[in-house]
């Protein structure tokens, strides 16, 4: 009797040890599926906030208004706007002991955090253009983003080697490898992202990058003359519409 309950006692704990074990396994090893569909998810929670600060420069820009009430919750609200409209969902954190929720969570810090250090720029009277730019948002955004991940994962906005304004944003080689054999080849679909497990900064990774066009707005800035000046002061590129600008490239590390 005495033997029986203790060897079902020692099943019973060996059960868990097993459970437990499977458990662990299955939350580190994320297929490429579950990959891709962070990833996916991430550049769209980024794009749609940076949609909100695009939509909003002539606002932000307005020399005749004070509070503009371009706060972290409506930028949010905003974001959540856009993130319905194009995905057709309601935003919705998952669990947070979940990659997806950890990554989530860290976006959404991260676009707080960059709006509550803005508000005394884009508040400011009398000041006109301000240059809190779609980019520098989206490159703030994505530094916040890369210190809360904690080396988990990973954002960037990038651009083809020959467009880059900012050297911060500058192509690594994989990504100007994509960006030049893939994405400006004529037989790329238009917007497919590219996936691929490869190196990021010397680690084995999970990387994902997608292409972004030149719209109408874009090429006030970067398209043509070539080389004169946008109001912001920069080079414009000589862009052309529909032609490629840029690309979001996203990281999860094995
Ligand atoms: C008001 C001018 C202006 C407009 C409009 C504009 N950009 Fe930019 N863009 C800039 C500037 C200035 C930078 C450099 C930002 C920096 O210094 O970090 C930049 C940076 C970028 C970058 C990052 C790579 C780099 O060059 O450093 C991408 C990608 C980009 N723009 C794409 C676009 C796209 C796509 C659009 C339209 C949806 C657009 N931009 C609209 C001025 C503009």
């Amino acid at each position: 009797m005495e033997n029986l309950r203790h060897f079902r006692s020692s099943m019973t704990f060996g059960f868990y040890l097993l459970m437990s074990f499977c458990f662990t396994g299955q939350a580190l090893a994320l297929s490429d599926g579950d990959k891709v569909a962070i990833g996916t998810e991430v550049t769209i929670i980024y794009r749609a906030a940076r949609g909100v600060v695009a939509k909003s420069q002539r606002l932000i820009n307005d020399a005749s208004k004070g509070d503009k009430g371009l706060s972290a919750d409506v930028v949010i609200a905003k974001m959540k706007e856009n993130y319905k409209k194009e995905t057709g969902n309601n935003f919705k954190m998952a669990d947070s002991e979940s990659l997806k929720g950890q990554a989530q969570t860290a976006l959404l810090d991260s676009i707080s955090s960059v709006m509550n250090h803005a508000q005394a720029l884009i508040n400011e009277k009398g000041k006109g253009l301000k240059g809190f730019l779609p980019a520098i948002f989206a490159k703030q955004m994505g530094d916040g983003f890369n210190k809360n991940m904690e080396g988990k994962a990973y954002i960037k906005l990038t651009a083809p080697k020959n467009y880059v304004r900012n050297r911060a944003n500058r192509p690594d080689k994989w990504e100007a490898n994509v960006v030049e054999t893939k994405f400006k080849d004529t037989g790329y679909e238009k917007n497919k992202v590219f996936t691929e497990n490869a190196k990021h900064k010397g680690k084995d990774a999970f990387r994902l990058i997608l292409p972004e066009y030149y719209k109408e707005a874009c090429l006030n800035c970067h398209g043509d003359p070539k080389g004169t000046k946008d109001i912001t002061g920069g080079k414009k590129e000589g862009g052309k519409l529909g032609e490629l600008g840029g690309a979001i490239s996203f990281v999860i590390y094995d």
